[in-house]
């Protein structure tokens, strides 16, 4: 089945494609356990799943209606290697070195800036030595920042309430930020600019990405 006959065929909002990040970093991304963080609809914890069999894929979310989609398509593909939870990135216990992989596309975006700074060290840590992490938010080049700035108010550096979209805040990080946070680890990929809407709804985004290893 192709991307658009599989959103069709389960209702899914968005495009059932792996982010391009998450396909990027597949070559780097050894060991069993992978989490991903904020799965949305789940298709990169489904890229991951059938890509390699013998990962055992954890995947949360806040949203249901997302993970009821995602538990049809995982029913469907017999996916028994992927668990999904219902949880939030800013409560999740992160257990300490448990992880080969954690994926987390777009959604420190959708938290407050301090709920990002709170999370980011257990996170880390959640990840073994000589295990990767996947990471992307929008930044400061992200054309709705320069229209929040001028319409809204700030309800902290950089973060502003939403009333639609998937969630309640958008935080665009800093220039260099994204490097900053993971300071100690091997970074594998860095990029700051602009890129295409994956969800097809923008004609830009400015975003953060990295892919970066914990030191043994
Ligand atoms: C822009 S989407 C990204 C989804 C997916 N990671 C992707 O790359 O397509 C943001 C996702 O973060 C989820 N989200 C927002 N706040 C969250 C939180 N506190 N904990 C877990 N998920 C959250 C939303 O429900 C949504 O699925």
């Amino acid at each position: 089945m192709n991307s658009q006959t599989i959103q069709k065929k389960y209702g899914f909002k968005f495009p059932f494609k792996p982010d391009p990040l998450a396909a990027k970093a597949f070559r780097y991304c050894k060991g069993k356990r992978l989490l991903d963080v904020g799965c949305g609809e789940g298709a990169d914890s489904a890229f991951f799943a059938q890509k390699r069999k013998r990962f055992e894929v954890t995947a949360f979310d806040v949203n249901k209606e997302y993970l009821n989609r995602f538990r049809a398509y995982r029913r469907d593909q017999k996916l028994s290697n992927i668990s999904i939870l219902e949880r939030s990135a800013t409560t999740y216990s992160y257990p300490p070195n448990t992880y080969n992989v954690i994926n987390c596309l777009l959604v420190i975006c959708c938290m407050k800036r301090s709920q990002f700074e709170r999370i980011i060290g257990p996170l880390k840590h959640s990840v073994k030595p000589g295990g990767i992490i996947i990471m992307s938010s929008r930044n400061y080049l992200d054309p709705e920042l320069k229209e929040s700035i001028n319409s809204k108010k700030a309800i902290e550096p950089n973060t502003f309430r939403r009333k639609e979209d998937c969630c309640q805040f958008i935080y665009f990080i800093e220039r260099n930020r994204l490097r900053e946070v993971f300071h100690g680890f091997e970074i594998l990929y860095y990029y700051e600019g602009f890129v295409p809407c994956k969800y097809n709804q923008h004609p830009k985004h400015g975003d953060s990405h990295i892919i970066c290893r914990r030191r043994k």
